[in-house]
């Protein structure tokens, strides 16, 4: 066992009541195949499975595009106002039990309005589970509307748009789905309007993509924080920039082994990272995919990687201090923290 602790169930109890937030989360990827049966049931739509072990045993991922492929076929059985809240409520009742306090969840529009659903429809849903998850947990959220960089600007544009009467509810704008072949400079010009109107600004950058996208995610998008970012260790110059800029990176180790972006989780660069500096931070990206929330993803490298307490205290102090949240409602959570640890 590292420093602090005499037991790996002391170590899990320990991350367990670490107070935390969530920074990398996409609501669709946390769709249960219990959910998703349900669901299509109640919505009479057709599922390619017969159960939700032939579900759990379709999610066996090579790379990012497999793992899409099937959750795009996946949120296809969200059609109402009520589906979205009970996807969102499910989350954050999950997210309670992990004693996450703050929550900055991705949502795709483009994956819903493409099928017909209303983009009102969407955000009516989440952000009633948000306002019910505040009043019965005391959890605070932000909500990131994600443009689809497979699909071109001119779409992302309307997606904004469309989101325009909805401002008071969307916190930032950012950028996911299949990476390599879609830089960032292909949306330099929607960013750029996001920020103008005060919106805050993510990408997935670096995670099956090259240093460079990340490079373009700092200088043509202007980021205020890189979800993933791991391919950043191949360029020293890179780490460096990040470190000095205090950029906080949303790290997933459960994604990165599922979609193989690292071959083992003994592999995974977490503690690198925090060694270089960098403001890592442990989120669980899709965790219905990927096999766990967010105690499981501090968890796993946490035994993998021999985290100390005092890597983990940094962890969790770095998930709030890189959220979107005011200074004084930072202080109040990195209070918790130290009076916890
Ligand atoms: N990467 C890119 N797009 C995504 C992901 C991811 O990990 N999850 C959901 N959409
Ligand atoms: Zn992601």
């Amino acid at each position: 066992m590292p420093e602090g602790f005499v037991s790996a169930a002391e170590r899990a109890a320990f991350i367990a009541g670490l107070p935390k937030a969530e920074l990398h989360l996409h609501i669709e990827g946390s769709l249960e195949p219990e959910l998703m049966f349900e669901l299509a049931q109640r919505n009479n739509v057709a599922i390619p499975f017969a159960s939700v072990e032939e579900v759990r045993a379709a999610y066996a991922f090579s790379n990012l595009q497999d793992f899409l492929d099937i959750y795009y076929q996946g949120m296809g059985v969200l059609h109402t106002e009520r589906d979205f809240y009970d996807l969102t409520a499910a989350y954050c009742a999950r997210a309670d039990a992990d004693n996450v306090r703050h929550i900055e969840i991705f949502f795709d529009p483009q994956g819903h309005t493409s099928r017909g659903v209303a983009f009102a429809t969407v955000i009516a849903g989440i952000t009633r589970a948000l306002d019910d998850a505040r009043t019965t947990y005391g959890m605070t959220s932000k909500l990131i509307l994600c443009f689809l960089r497979h699909l071109s600007e001119a779409d992302a544009e309307a997606t904004l748009d469309e989101a325009l009467p909805y401002l008071d509810r969307i916190a930032g704008v950012g950028l996911d789905s299949s990476e390599v072949g879609h830089p960032p400079s292909k949306f330099e010009r929607v960013f750029a309007r996001a920020k103008g109107l005060g919106l805050k600004i993510v990408a997935h950058a670096g995670e099956e993509g090259p240093p460079a996208y990340v490079h373009e995610a700092l200088d043509l998008l202007k980021v205020d924080r890189i979800d993933h970012g791991n391919r950043s260790l191949e360029d020293t110059a890179l780490v460096k920039r990040l470190a000095g800029e205090s950029m906080t990176l949303t790290v997933c180790p459960l994604s990165n082994l599922k979609l193989c972006v690292v071959r083992d989780i003994a592999d995974h660069p977490l503690k690198t990272m925090l060694d270089a500096g960098l403001h890592a931070t442990v989120n669980s990206d899709d965790p219905s995919y990927f096999g766990g929330y967010v105690n499981a993803n501090y968890l796993a490298v946490a035994d993998a990687l021999d985290l100390s307490r005092a890597d983990l205290v940094t962890l969790a102090r770095n998930s709030f201090t890189g959220s979107f949240l005011g200074d004084a409602e930072k202080a109040r959570h990195l209070a918790a923290i130290d009076a916890y640890a």
